[in-house]
């Protein structure tokens, strides 16, 4: 019995898909898939994941070595300018998707299930994650929600698209929780999200995102299922770590989480390179010789 069976047969029946599953992407080479990512907890390697809604940003993140990038719906309001992910629609995900498809040839791309895009019933939430698969070229989807959402999880194994949950503060139904509040501070919601855990997990889901949840719970929830956590404000112990992009480089300046670290302040960067350009431009500095093209003056003769 190789890993892979042992993993199968052992663990948990719901990952039989794995044996089965294949990349079909010709444009891409030794491609992450959801098993190397399974195994990855297996060996106590940390897993990346940043977000990336571009083919640019895709190829910047696949060339340094992230693990799996997220097309979040968070691209609603660090690239559209909507007020939340809620009015995010399931053609501008794919749209951006695509692109990201385009710039990833290694990282595994993972779309995320826009709101209502997988909640009405599991013919919707199949047809919609196939989207990704089929049209986006995506290797697999995230969708967020608790226990309620296994069948939906089980439904999509089933077509044979990989799934990772996201529990804890879910933004799509920030408003029913509270706000954007740190989730499972009481017994009675951290039972919850732990249960939720074991379920999804149960249910097929080959990674959970865990969105900010005291970083005890985290460790908990880690310790107690098979597939990796990927934590975002949930703190140190979570098998991986995911950050948007945009907060990691400084390009939102609207607003910054708590948990987010800013690794680079580009806004300001890129805002004195277009004010210098404007400046340039005005005073006649720009475009010099080097950045224009000769021409024979005596074909100007030629036009009348
Ligand atoms: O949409 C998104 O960017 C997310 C974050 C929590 C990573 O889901």
């Amino acid at each position: 019995m190789n890993d892979h069976e042992d993993l199968v047969s052992v663990q948990n029946p719901a990952y039989s898909w794995l044996t089965s599953f294949s990349i079909k992407n010709p444009h891409k080479v030794a491609i992450m898939t959801p098993f190397d990512i399974i195994n990855k907890k297996q060996k106590g390697e940390p897993v990346t994941m940043l977000t990336a809604y571009d083919y640019p940003t895709a190829k910047m993140l696949d060339e340094a070595g992230i693990d799996m990038i997220l097309v979040g719906d968070s691209l609603g309001m660090v690239v559209l300018g909507y007020e939340s992910t809620v009015p995010v629609t399931m053609d501008e995900m794919i749209h951006h998707a695509r692109s990201v498809c385009r710039g990833a040839k290694k990282s595994l791309v993972i779309g995320d299930m826009p709101y209502l895009s997988y909640q009405i019933n599991t013919v919707e939430a199949v047809r919609n994650a196939g989207r990704f698969i089929k049209e986006a070229g995506c290797q697999a989807v995230k969708m967020e929600g608790g226990s309620e959402y296994a069948d939906t999880v089980r439904a999509l194994v089933k077509a044979g698209i990989p799934v990772m949950a996201h529990i804890g503060l879910t933004p799509q139904t920030a408003t029913a929780l509270g706000g954007y509040k740190v989730q499972g501070k009481d017994i009675g919601s951290a039972k919850r999200i732990w249960n939720d855990a074991r379920a999804l997990a149960e249910a097929g889901a080959f990674a959970i995102l865990l969105e900010c949840v005291p970083a005890n719970l985290a460790k908990k929830i880690t310790e107690d299922v098979n597939i990796p956590t990927i934590g975002i404000g949930a703190g140190p112990h979570c098998d991986g770590q995911v950050l948007v992009f945009h907060d990691l480089v400084g390009l939102y300046p609207k607003f910054t989480p708590k948990f987010a670290k800013k690794y680079a302040d580009l806004a300001p960067v890129i805002k004195k390179a277009v004010e210098d350009f404007r400046d340039e431009v005005i005073t006649r500095k720009f475009p010099e010789t080097c950045h224009s093209f000769a021409g024979d003056d005596n074909l100007l003769n030629l036009i009348t």
